[in-house]
């Protein structure tokens, strides 16, 4: 991945990971959901998707979306929008969240793509947020509130949820 690769300063082992997933998987932390993207066709994990609920304030109203499809011959397929449409399925049908944000750096094409066509609203720019490729990057903050959800997604959404599948398989 890229930004890990342009972040040694966060590279963890392999067993820490594995121990953060085992973490999330028994579910110690109401806040942080991850799952791995599951490959209908093939039974192969080909990403990775989070769910990350503001613990920061008095009561749970708000989360930070996160995914990767990792097999880049997999991209523009997609599997984003099904698995974005899930992630807001959890966050307002199942946890009736509020808002969502989903941040990224400035030149990521197809993550504003994504969040746009899903609905999110641009919000704003924090500047040179993020350094890698030797440079500094601007991160756009996008947002999505459930009431846009509910006038914009929500029409949208189709039966069959099995794409994305809670935990490690
Ligand atoms: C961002 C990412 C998840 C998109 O996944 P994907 O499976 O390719 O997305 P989809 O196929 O569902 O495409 C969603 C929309 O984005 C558009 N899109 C996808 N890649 C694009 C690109 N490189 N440039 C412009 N638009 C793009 C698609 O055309 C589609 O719009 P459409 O349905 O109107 O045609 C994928 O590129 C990825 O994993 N990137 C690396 C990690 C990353 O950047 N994660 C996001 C950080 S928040």
């Amino acid at each position: 991945m890229r930004l890990a690769r342009s972040f040694p300063d966060h590279t963890i082992s392999r067993e820490a990971l594995e121990a953060r997933y085992e973490k999330a998987i028994k579910g110690d932390d109401f806040g942080e959901r991850y799952y791995i993207i599951e490959e209908k066709s093939s039974r192969q994990p080909i990403g990775w998707a989070s769910l990350d609920i503001h613990r920061w304030t008095r009561r749970a109203t708000g989360a930070d979306i996160g995914l990767a499809i990792g097999e880049k011959d997999r991209w523009k397929q997609g599997y984003g929008t099904e698995v974005v449409r899930l992630l807001l399925d959890e966050a307002f049908e199942q946890l009736n969240l509020h808002r969502l944000t989903l941040w990224t750096f400035a030149e990521n094409e197809a993550s504003l793509a994504l969040a746009k066509k899903m609905g999110f609203k641009e919000e704003g720019r924090t500047r040179e947020s993020f350094f890698f490729d030797n440079q500094y990057h601007d991160n756009v903050i996008l947002g999505l509130l459930r009431d846009e959800y509910d006038a914009w997604v929500s029409p949208l959404r189709r039966p069959g949820r099995s794409a994305l599948k809670r935990g490690r398989s």
